[in-house]
């Protein structure tokens, strides 16, 4: 969770917060990017998912997860009975494209981190999904595995939160697949 002294004054209001990622150069990610990807869906939403940054597609248009891996998490949503514009919100562990799509470096996602932190004071949301080892580790603040860390019921902020693959690791790993399927079993019963 923030410490007060690790937040820098950003704006606390949806607009403001918004404006403040679209021209934020708190690290050198923002060189290379089209557009910040801020985040997307309902913004009271009981459920968030909190992915790793934006790929190319998402870099391109402007909102997360709209590229392979995001039709996916919109199928595991379905299955879920949420669609990511009426049920969820949906934001990543950093805002602007990582050359290449390399995973992003730590003090990249630690810059970045005040505005996820902001992102989830505003939207409130009743269980939070941490979708790989990325968005894990910012949210539990503290470097984890993805198997250490799922199948175990964690809290940010008194929030609770589940650790699960991210879809673009299960596009490569389908087995993983049932494992990503009893994760988000295991929220709809936190939700329950
Ligand atoms: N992968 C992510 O982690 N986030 C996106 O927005 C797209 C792909």
């Amino acid at each position: 969770n923030a410490l007060p002294s690790e937040r820098r004054r950003i704006p606390t209001d949806w607009d403001g917060l918004a404006a403040e990622v679209a021209g934020c150069s708190a690290c050198g990610l923002c060189k290379a990017r089209k557009q910040a990807v801020f985040g997307v869906g309902d913004r009271q939403a009981d459920w968030m998912f909190v992915g790793e940054g934006p790929g190319a597609e998402e870099d391109e248009r402007g909102e997360p997860f709209v590229g392979q891996a995001g039709k996916l998490l919109d199928a595991m949503l379905q299955a879920i009975g949420l669609k990511r514009d009426k049920d969820v919100y949906i934001a990543n562990a950093v805002k602007c494209r990582p050359p290449g799509n390399r995973t992003p470096e730590a003090e990249e996602i630690a810059a970045c981190r005040p505005y996820l932190v902001q992102q989830i004071e505003l939207v409130k949301p009743r269980v939070l999904i941490a979708l790989g080892r990325p968005a894990a580790q910012t949210l539990l603040g503290s470097e984890t595995s993805i198997a250490a860390a799922r199948g175990k019921l964690h809290h940010y902020a008194g929030i609770p939160l589940v650790v699960t693959y991210h879809p673009a690791y299960l596009l490569r790993n389908l087995p993983d697949k049932a494992k990503a399927w009893e994760d988000l079993c295991f929220a709809m019963d936190v939700m329950a």
